[in-house]
Formats: C-alpha cells, structure tokens, sequence
C-alpha cells in the first residue's frame, strides 16, 4: 500500500477501519504488559483512534504516527484537544496543550531517526494495513525500539483476496519477532466479515488474534 492509497482513503472519507468505540482487547488486555503509567506509549499509523484516548486516560504519554493530516486534523476536533504544530526532524508534530499527547504527521518508517524511547507500543490495524513487501522494514523497527507490544492480527486466505487489512499468520509474527521478544498469542476469535468486498470473495469469517509480546 503505498502512501498515495492511504490519503485518498482519508480524502474520500473511506474509513471502514476506524471504530468509534474504545477496543475491548485493548481494555482487557494491554494491563497485563504491566507498562509503568506515566511512561511513553507509541501508536504506529496510528488514522484518528479513539484507542489514544484511552491510552492517555491510563496516565500514558501518548505518541501516535500517522500520514495524513485529515486524519489528525479530525482527531483533535473529534476529541476537542487543542494543539499546536511544530517541525520535528522528518514529522510535523502536533502536540496537545497538555503534552501529554501528540501525533507526529509523517511517514512511520523514519520514526528511528528521531532517537526516542518509548516504554510501549499498540498496534491495532496497523501492521495488517502493510503489504508483504513493507513488512519487514516494520518488524526491524519494532526489534529495534525494543518496548513491550500489544498486537492485533487478522487471519483468513489471502489468496482469495488482498488486502487491506492483510493476514497475517502466528508463524510470521513468530518468526520476525522471537528473537527479540517473549510471544504470547492471549486470545483467539472468529468473527464475521462485515466487509462487503470480503464477503464477494466468499470469506465469510476471519480469526482475530491478540498477541502480547514482551522483551527477552
Ligand atoms: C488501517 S488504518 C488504521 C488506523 C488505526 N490504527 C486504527 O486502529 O484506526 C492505517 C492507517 O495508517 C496510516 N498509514 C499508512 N501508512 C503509513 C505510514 N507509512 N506512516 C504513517 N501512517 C501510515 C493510514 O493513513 C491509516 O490512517
């Protein structure tokens, strides 16, 4: 996917993925990584989730990424945060007055160059929103940030259709990440496809897995 399909997504308003209620895995799940409150969480591709919210009512220093600025535009409004914008190396930063938030506008693969730590990281519908061929360069930036992850994936048979999102199967998360990371894969559901273009393709159902990864 490259960074052209995403914006026109954002410019047509075609936001299938974005959900307005806070994710219940997320909730339920995320305080097992036993991250210390206060300390930095990082959201890669992070569109306008409501997910930051939530992060931030846990006392996190929230830090998403994102692309577009529509999408981050629409985030401080939906949210009624004020901010303000500042240049940061290769993003735009936009930073809430309280500081305890900001989404850098730019493209995530250059997030090393900032030379930041983060204490955390949640992934939800971003590393299913990269390509096969874009996904390695996101598994060497997860080795590299070294902070505990929270992880959402999507399976089904991905030769009946592509994606977005894209599944992704147990053995690849496993493979890419083991060296770095302890992997628990905590929950496991099938859910039915709400997708129309999905359900053309006769994929009725696919399984949605929760993994939590911590630092060897
Ligand atoms: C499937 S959406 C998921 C958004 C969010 N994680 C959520 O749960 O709603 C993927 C998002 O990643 C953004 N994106 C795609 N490629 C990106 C990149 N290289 N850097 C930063 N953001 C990117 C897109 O603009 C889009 O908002």
């Amino acid at each position: 996917m490259d960074q052209k399909f995403w914006l026109e997504c954002w410019e047509s308003k075609n936001l299938g993925f974005n959900q307005d209620k806070i994710n219940a895995h997320l909730v339920n799940f995320f305080p097992e990584l036993s991250i210390p409150h206060e300390s930095s969480i990082l959201i890669p591709l992070c569109g306008k989730s409501i997910d930051l919210i939530w992060l931030l009512k846990q006392g996190f220093q929230v830090t998403g990424v994102e692309l577009s600025s529509i999408a981050i535009q629409d985030f401080f409004k939906e949210q009624n945060i004020s901010y303000t914008k500042e240049k940061l190396g290769p993003y735009t930063s936009w930073q809430a007055n309280n500081h305890k938030l900001r989404i850098l506008e730019g493209d995530f693969f250059n997030i090393l160059s900032l030379e930041d730590s983060f204490t955390g990281i949640y992934d939800r519908a971003s590393l299913v929103a990269l390509p096969q061929s874009m996904r390695q360069d996101y598994y060497k930036i997860l080795r590299a940030l070294k902070a505990p992850i929270f992880l959402i994936t999507v399976e089904y048979d991905q030769k009946k259709i592509d994606g977005p999102p894209f599944s992704i199967s147990e053995k690849e998360v496993v493979e890419s990440l083991k060296e770095s990371f302890h992997i628990s894969m905590r929950h496991s559901e099938k859910r039915e496809s709400m997708s129309p273009r999905f359900l053309e393709k006769g994929i009725k159902d696919i399984i949605q897995k929760v993994y939590l990864l911590k630092k060897l």
